[in-house]
């Protein structure tokens, strides 16, 4: 009797010794029963307090949920977003709701939060979305200049109102995050992402780039108008050797840090609360495995308390069978991992790496703490689904407004021999000839409706041969080719020609030449026997190498991808906008000087960065 007294006073004593034990240090994961605290959920406390709150409580399962991202494309079922509790969903290049309005897209987003919501914890998700250059997989959305063409126009005030015009439609569709700006420094115009930065020198990248963040995360992520704003991809995707998309940057640490690391300093200094990491690799090692510059130099000596996201997949591009290269990535400071297809697999291996002791768990949880934070933010908790009062906002004419003045301002006027330009409105015969003349899909160029993007009326705009009938008077006659123009005297003519639209991989180009029809056009245009000027307008993601060309025009304007609103290119031609654009980037004489940067020994393009005219 006495015996087992004694034995349940040993037991009563042990239970109590453990119950004290958990209650001063903690279980690392709880059970997923219940929900013991919802401290979290409560928006007076302090954002810290609210994170260790609901991280204290979540199980290995819940953890690693949120840190996978999955395109929305890849869900077996919507289900699933509850089943394996993920933590976000994206839209890579086109993966769009069936039918693309505005409304869809937030009666999607919606649909998946919802979801989310109905777990144990109701963590809400956050969605990503290539936002490049407007809401650009929104059908009628406002696409502005890619960034090339933003650089051309050098003007902080200008990137801040786009951005911050994007995120008001990018959060109307109940999208929270944007998978940019791109501050890459492009240093090779064969890279096929050149046109995604704002030029090839990082100061002007950086002023840009920290203009861009503050409009998409505005004074206070917590607005409805606001977004979180994700800088890519670190670090020097744009120094790649040979312009390779997703190739290696052969280069010295002190190169990486002067041109491709500079602009960081400023991006994180502006607040931008998501890092993506490079396809690319350094040296012959890929950045997603790089420590050192992930933690090291990114949070140590930067500052970024954000969290980073790996690239598409980019994971599986690692050395080693998965398994170990999920753990490369993460333990080098991934947060989150666009995975984005096969979840199941991804969620399986991280749990096997937590148990085999692989990746430690301090790890996830500063991972999953440093994603949680910016959920908590951004008002996630709070306000969780689209504020559907701004779907108005997408396509609105005040956007449009902010993107023709985007335009105009991009516009860089390279050549005017005799003054032939501006044009006057009362010009009589013009012919405006030319396979980009009226084409919004090649305007708007890739990561448009599509990943590649495409030609013709994807999406709605104003072409650049809508922009100048807007803008001649009665007395003009407008031809749209030299044949229908026969036996007339012609007063000028306009060639628009450039390039197809592409995006990564497929625009890498060791050419950059122009295609046989467009180099026709401009020499029919300029042997033409009414001997009128030509004015040729380069559409394209960057300087094509056209030196013959461009000495066969009277006048030569680099209009980059000007997006939806080609009024403002008619804006210049016509001087309702006197041209102020310059040169981002060098123009090459010749595919041989490729590549060619400001600061280069013996620099002598043939146009150097910064070159643009006025009337
Ligand atoms: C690109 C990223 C983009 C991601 C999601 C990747 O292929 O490299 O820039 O954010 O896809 O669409």
């Amino acid at each position: 009797m006495i015996k087992r007294i004694k034995r349940s006073l040993l037991l009563v004593a042990i239970l109590g010794l453990t119950a004290l034990f958990f209650a001063c240090v903690g279980p690392e994961t709880s059970n997923g029963n219940e929900v013991t605290s919802v401290l979290y959920q409560s928006a007076n406390t302090p954002i810290p307090d609210r994170v260790n709150d609901l991280v204290s409580q979540m199980t290995l399962e819940e953890k690693v949920g949120q840190m996978t991202q999955v395109d929305r494309q890849f869900l077996v079922s919507e289900n699933h977003i509850k089943k394996y509790f993920l933590g976000s969903l994206l839209s890579g290049g086109g993966s769009a709701p069936s039918v693309n309005t505005p409304e869809s897209w937030a009666d999607m987003t919606d649909g998946y939060q919802e979801k989310a919501l109905e777990t144990r914890l109701s963590i809400p998700l956050i969605y990503g979305i290539d936002a490049v250059h407007g809401h650009n997989n929104v059908y009628g959305a406002t696409v502005f200049p890619h960034n090339i063409g933003l650089g051309a126009t050098g003007d902080e005030d200008l990137i801040y109102r786009i951005a911050a015009a994007t995120a008001e439609e990018v959060r109307a569709t109940g999208i929270d995050w944007n998978f940019g700006p791109c501050i890459t420094v492009p240093q090779d115009e064969r890279w096929g992402r050149h046109y995604e930065g704002f030029g090839e020198e990082p100061q002007l990248v950086s002023r840009l780039g920290a203009a861009a963040i503050t409009g998409y995360q505005g004074e206070n992520l917590s607005d409805s108008t606001t977004i979180l704003a994700g800088a890519k991809h670190f670090l020097a995707d744009g120094g790649t050797e040979g312009g390779r998309d997703r190739g290696d940057a052969k280069i010295s640490e002190e190169e990486l840090r002067r041109i491709h690391l500079f602009p960081y300093y400023a991006a994180i200094e502006a607040g931008a609360g998501n890092v993506m990491a490079s396809f690319s690799s350094w040296n012959g090692e890929q950045m997603h495995g790089n420590k050192y510059l992930l933690q090291d130099v990114l949070r140590g000596e930067l500052g970024f308390d954000g969290f980073t996201v790996s690239d598409w997949a980019a994971l599986t591009l690692l050395p080693g069978n998965y398994d170990q290269q999920v753990a490369l990535g993460i333990n080098a400071g991934i947060d989150m991992v666009m995975v984005p297809d096969d979840y199941i697999r991804f969620i399986q291996s991280m749990i096997r790496n937590v148990e085999d002791g692989n990746i430690p768990v301090e790890r996830i949880d500063e991972a999953v703490s440093n994603i949680l934070v910016k959920k908590f933010e951004l008002g996630l908790f709070e306000d969780p689904f689209a504020p559907r009062d701004l779907l108005e906002t997408v396509g609105s004419d005040a956007h449009r407004a902010i993107g023709r003045e985007a335009v105009a301002k991009s516009q860089v006027l390279l050549k005017n021999e005799g003054s032939i330009l501006p044009l006057s409105n009362d010009i009589k015969n013009l012919v405006v000839i030319g396979s980009l003349s009226d084409n919004i899909g090649a305007q708007c160029g890739g990561w448009t409706i599509s990943w590649q993007g495409s030609s013709g009326d994807i999406t709605p705009g104003t072409s650049v041969l809508d922009g100048i009938k807007e803008l001649v008077g009665e007395n003009t006659t407008i031809y749209t080719s030299l044949d229908d123009a026969s036996g007339v005297d012609i007063d000028a003519i306009i060639c628009v020609v450039g390039e197809r639209p592409y995006a990564e991989m497929q625009g890498d180009n060791s050419k950059l030449e122009l295609a046989f029809a467009h180099k026709n056009f401009i020499e029919e245009a300029s042997n033409h026997s009414s001997g009128a000027p030509v004015i040729t307008l380069l559409i394209s993601g960057r300087p094509l190498m056209m030196t013959p060309q461009i000495e066969m025009s009277d006048a030569f304007i680099a209009s980059w991808l000007p997006g939806t609103e080609g009024g403002g290119v008619a804006d210049v031609l016509f001087g309702d906008y006197n041209p102020t654009g310059k040169l981002p980037v060098s123009w090459p004489r010749d595919i041989s000087q490729v590549p060619v940067n400001v600061g280069d020994e013996n620099y002598d393009p043939l146009y150097p960065f910064g070159f643009g005219l006025s009337y």
